[in-house]
Order: structure tokens, then C-alpha cells, then sequence
């Protein structure tokens, strides 16, 4: 027993202050084991926490005049990042992916956002992001959108990839503008937008109004209620809004136009819309061997 003095003068000393004891030096496995499992979901919930800091220092954050009912079906990269901003903004979002509520916990614990089946993401909201690769629309029950009411808006993020991912769609192939095709399977006005931002860009670029370095994003559609909402959505969401016209004119934003990808400014993509070119580049259509992989696109 080491000497000791002052109030553990006479005592036994607690073996945690006993450099002797060496217990910090001598955890077993299962003891270092234990406390991993313990830190572990603290450090990563600390990680999420000081990420979603970081986001919400940097990005735009301007609160939402009205909060808004949205249902999201798709839960990857797009319909992911648009339920981490749009609940982070305020907004009451309900999501919904092909293999149901229960493997989405994870985004709804880290959102608050609400998961549910695809026939509940367009039950009783406002908004309904529709966010799935384009040939999988095919799939959505055919009846999904026959008790939606005609100002619920809808909004196509979708981008026909038939090399890579999608197949021939012949209407497309033909001419059809993709988000008209959308709205034809659908059955109800699609408004296009968010198509031509990548995932990550629309998750950690945006900014607030009159910053120098503000994307600007085209949105087309027919019914100008319905657009006036998404461009008020995408101005929320930290970008510039700008309109590009009817549905028939959304060719000018697809895959392979100038403002695919091109993160512009608002005059950029004014610009870019206007010398869009109707043609489709031959890497966007579809041979008689698609859909190969977006590693070995056929
Ligand atoms: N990635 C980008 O940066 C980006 C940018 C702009 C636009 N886009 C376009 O936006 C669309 C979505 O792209 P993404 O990259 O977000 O796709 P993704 O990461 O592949 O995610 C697709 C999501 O759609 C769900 N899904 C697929 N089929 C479904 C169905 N029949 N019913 C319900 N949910 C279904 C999937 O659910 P499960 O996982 O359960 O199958 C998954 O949550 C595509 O058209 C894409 O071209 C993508």
C-alpha cells in the first residue's frame, strides 16, 4: 500500500487513484469490446451532430413562410438529400423507397422525417417529390395517383440513363420530353426540377439569397401555381429559381444539355438554356444491347 497522507491518511487508497492497481493498462477484450459498443453510436451521433452544424453554418437556412406537407418517394441520392434539407428547413416529409418503411429507421432517426409506404407518401400532402431511376416508374401502382388532388404538386427529378440503367423507353427515344413521359405514367402534371444538380451539390452548395457563388436551377412545368411553388421550394433551399418554361421545354435541361451539371448562376442558366440543342447525344440513347451498368454502359 503506497504512503499516504491528508484525508486518505490510515485508509486503503481507492485502487482507481493506485497507479499500482494498473487497471486502465489492463482491459480485457470483452472489457475494450464493451466500451466500444458503448462510445461508438455516441461518437457517431457527436459526428452527425457537428456535421449537420457544419450544413446549417454554411448553407442556406431561411426558415419556410408555410410549412409544407411532403411526401418523397425515393430514398437514394436525391430523395435522400431532399429529406435531410427540406425536414432541416422545417418541413413535414414523409418518405418512401421500393422495399418499405422498415429499412428506412436509420434516415427517418437522423431527419424526424415520417417513413411510410409508397401508397402513404401521396396520401394527404401538398408535395410529392417523385425520385426513383426513370424506367422504375413503370413499377409504381397504376391507380397511385388517382385520389391525388389536381393541385397537389408533383415533382420529376428523373433523368433517363438507358445505356446505364434505364433501357429504351421508345417515346423518349422518339422525342418525348422525359418529364412528359413521367407525367404520362403518372397520370398527373409533373413539375421538372432538381434534375440537373448532383446529390451531393444540392445537399451542401446551396446558399442564402445574393450570394456571389449561388447555383441557379431550372424548373419547367405547365401548370404555373404548381411551378410558382417549386421555384419558391428551390429558392428555400439555398438556389436561385429559374424558370424554363412548359413541360415541352424541358428537353432544354436533360442529361447532356449545357446545364446538366454545370452548377451556372442564374444568367448561366438562362444562357445555357437558350443554346440547348433538341438533339440527343448518342451516349443518352438507348443501342439494342441497353441497359448495361454505369460501369459498362451498353
Ligand atoms: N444521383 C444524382 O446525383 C442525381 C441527380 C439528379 C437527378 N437524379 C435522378 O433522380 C432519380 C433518382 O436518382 P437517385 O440517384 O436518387 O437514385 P438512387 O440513389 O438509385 O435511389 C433510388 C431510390 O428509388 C427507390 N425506388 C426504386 N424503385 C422504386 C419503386 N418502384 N417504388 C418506390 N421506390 C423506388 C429506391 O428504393 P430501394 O432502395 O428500396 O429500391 C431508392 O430509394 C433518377 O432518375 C436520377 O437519374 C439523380
Amino acid at each position: 500500500m503506497p504512503e499516504v497522507s491528508g484525508l486518505w491518511a490510515g485508509r486503503p487508497m481507492p485502487v482507481k487513484a493506485t497507479p499500482a492497481a494498473g487497471r486502465l493498462h489492463n482491459h480485457t477484450d470483452r472489457e475494450w469490446e464493451a466500451a466500444r459498443q458503448i462510445f461508438r453510436p455516441r461518437l457517431i451521433a457527436c459526428l452527425r451532430y457537428v456535421l449537420t452544424a457544419y450544413i446549417t453554418a454554411t448553407t442556406n437556412n431561411q426558415k419556410p413562410e408555410t410549412v409544407m406537407k411532403i411526401g418523397i418517394i425515393g430514398a437514394g441520392h436525391i430523395g435522400g438529400t431532399l429529406t435531410r434539407r427540406l425536414t432541416q428547413l422545417g418541413h413535414e416529409v414523409r418518405v418512401a423507397n421500393s422495399r418499405g418503411p422498415e429499412t428506412l429507421t436509420e434516415l427517418a432517426e437522423e431527419t424526424g422525417a415520417t417513413p411510410v409506404t409508397v401508397r402513404d407518401a401521396v396520401r394527404d400532402v401538398e408535395l410529392i417529390v417523385v425520385t426513383i431511376p426513370q424506367a422504375n416508374v413503370r413499377d409504381l401502382p397504376d391507380d397511385l395517383f388517382d385520389d391525388v388532388p389536381e393541385d397537389v404538386v408533383v415533382v420529376d427529378t428523373g433523368n433517363y440513363y438507358p445505356r446505364q440503367r434505364d433501357g429504351r423507353i421508345d417515346e423518349i427515344e422518339e422525342g418525348m420530353p422525359e418529364s412528359r413521359w413521367v407525367e404520362q405514367q403518372l397520370g398527373h402534371p409533373v413539375v421538372k426540377a432538381f434534375n440537373n444538380i448532383w446529390a451531393q451539390h444540392l445537399m451542401d452548395r446551396g446558399r442564402p439569397a445574393g450570394s456571389p457563388d449561388r447555383i441557379a436551377l431550372p424548373v419547367a412545368g405547365d401548370n404555373e401555381k404548381a411551378k410558382h411553388t417549386v421555384l419558391e421550394l428551390v429558392e428555400e433551399l439555398g438556389f436561385d429559381a429559374v424558370d424554363a418554361g412548359g413541360l415541352d421545354e424541358s428537353w432544354r435541361q436533360q442529361p447532356g444539355t449545357p446545364v446538366y451539371t454545370a452548377d451556372l448562376d442564374a444568367e448561366g442558366v438562362r444562357q445555357a438554356l437558350k443554346e440547348a440543342r433538341r438533339d440527343r447525344l448518342p451516349e443518352f440513347r438507348a443501342t439494342e444491347h441497353s441497359p448495361g451498368t454505369f460501369e459498362n454502359p451498353a
